[in-house]
């Protein structure tokens, strides 16, 4: 960083008309945005390439021109894949950088390429491009988590687990079940996805500053080429609007929380006081000091990065939400929020997808928790309403002193001995002990959308039809 006093470098060549001055180093040093906007480049060349080819077919431009210009354009493309493009911060931007090479490369006709444009519709455009594709990849790797729940879900449709609520204890359900609660979540992330996805799919370009063009141009053509489902309506909303990138950070944070609620469970069923996973080597970490130690730092790492992303979305909000129309240098901050959270909401669903896949389910650990807890006292009280006809309280009551009965002995309640039981409530038969297992309890849960295996293999396949 310089010293803040101006220099006297020769003025902008983009607007030099007006100034006679370059800018102050430390102007220069908050105003570029290069360091970060240059991951547009590809959507920005492809932009324009089909603004100078509208302009050539409205006979705005000569043709000769147009083909300069796109010929220069793929020769910049290729530079800057290839590594040999020199960014200049002097330049300030990805927009800037790329038209001052093609007056390099193209001499004259470079200039007419910005004819019915502004930047504020090119950014509008660049940026959209590049958040449409962006949650085109996050639907594909959605899609990859949901497949690899659905084929754990499949293997363990039977194994019962202990259901919590408080994490504590509260039913038996099955660990299919459980992994389908997620692809629940996840199928919502994904819709959103496409909703938003839908909500974007509109043109900026062509409305320039604010106010339109007085030139003959043809947005539908743009639209098209970019392909895009149309313009957009309003050309003041165009270049103020970031709803676009709200929306993909919204989505992101609420899919984020989604992983870092799995990442949570995750965390916790890999202690060994729970044991009902064990991670593969390859998503867990040992420690430098304690031999015995697996560490979930995967896990843990998809549950920090939902902060960085719930970050993210409040701070473009808060960019925003003073915002007179129509566009403010302010918006410029969108682009590194969105870039750092597609970033790591890509890692965090490609390492849980790793992990889901990977885990070893431990089935045998998992039912010797079902049993625990005297998670079977539901089915207890649904017994004596169903085959001894008490009302729902009633059966409660009784059940809860069976409960007791068990602490105080220190046993479960299929432990119980039927004497025992009929001293409790005298029309309990031996019949009971039917339902007092968790297999019988997950069974019996037959009801749309329950934990019984029959109900579980049903979502499956219509999950399966769907992904
Ligand atoms: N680098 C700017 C941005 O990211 C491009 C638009 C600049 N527009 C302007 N009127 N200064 O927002």
């Amino acid at each position: 960083m310089g010293d803040g006093t101006s220099e006297t470098k020769s003025s902008n060549q983009m607007w030099g008309g007006r100034f006679a001055q370059g800018p102050a180093a430390i102007m220069e040093e908050i105003n570029a945005s290069i360091g970060f906007d240059k991951k547009l480049f590809a959507q920005d060349i492809r932009g324009s390439i089909a603004h100078a080819t509208m302009l050539a077919h409205q006979g705005i431009i000569s043709v000769e021109d147009k083909d300069k210009i796109v010929h220069g354009l793929s020769t910049i493309l290729s530079e800057i894949e290839s590594g040999q493009f020199e960014f200049s911060r002097r330049l300030e931007d990805i927009h800037m950088n790329v038209e001052a090479r093609l007056a390099t490369l193209i001499g004259p006709a470079a200039g007419r390429l910005h004819t019915a444009r502004s930047r504020n519709d090119q950014v509008a455009l660049d940026f959209r491009l590049w958040v449409k594709e962006e949650l085109q990849k996050t639907e594909m790797m959605l899609t990859a988590l949901i497949a690899a729940f659905l084929d754990r879900a499949e293997e363990h449709a039977e194994t019962v687990m202990p259901g919590f609520t408080h994490l504590q204890t509260a039913q038996p359900v099955t660990f299919g079940h459980h992994c389908m609660a997620y692809v629940e979540m996840f199928g919502r992330d994904r819709s959103r996805v496409r909703h938003a996805i839908e909500h974007m799919d509109e043109s900026p370009i062509g409305a320039a500053a604010l106010a339109g063009t007085g030139f003959p141009i043809d947005r539908h053509m743009t639209a098209k080429a970019l392909g895009f489902r149309e313009p957009t309506r309003n050309s003041i909303d165009t270049v103020s609007d970031r709803d676009f990138a709200l929306e993909f950070l919204a989505i992101a944070s609420i899919c984020a929380t989604h992983l870092s609620r799995l990442a949570e469970e995750i965390v916790i069923w890999s202690t060994p006081q729970f044991g009902f996973v064990r991670l593969s080597d390859a998503f867990s970490t040992g420690s430098s000091i304690m031999p015995q130690k697996k560490n979930p730092d995967a896990a843990e790492l998809v549950r920090a990065k939902t902060g960085r992303i719930n970050g993210s979305l409040i701070a473009l909000l808060t960019v925003m939400k003073g915002l007179p129309l129509a566009y403010s240098k302010d918006m410029q901050e969108d682009k590194e929020q969105v870039f750092d959270s597609a970033e790591s909401l890509e890692l965090a669903i490609a390492a849980m997808t790793g992990m889901v896949r990977d885990m070893t389910i431990r089935a045998d650990r998992m039912k010797a928790a079902a049993g625990s807890g005297y998670s079977t006292a539901t089915d207890l009280a649904d017994w004596l309403v169903r085959e001894a006809g008490l009302p729902f309280r009633d059966a409660h009551h009784v059940t809860g002193r069976a409960v007791a009965l068990a602490e105080q002995k220190g046993c479960e309640l299929a432990e119980l001995s039927l004497e025992e039981l009929q001293a409790i409530h005298a029309d309990i038969t031996d019949k009971v002990f039917d339902v007092l297992t968790v297999e019988a309890s997950v069974a019996s849960r037959t009801s749309f959308g329950g934990t019984a295996p029959s109900e579980v293999k049903k979502q499956i396949a219509w999950w399966r039809a769907r992904n």
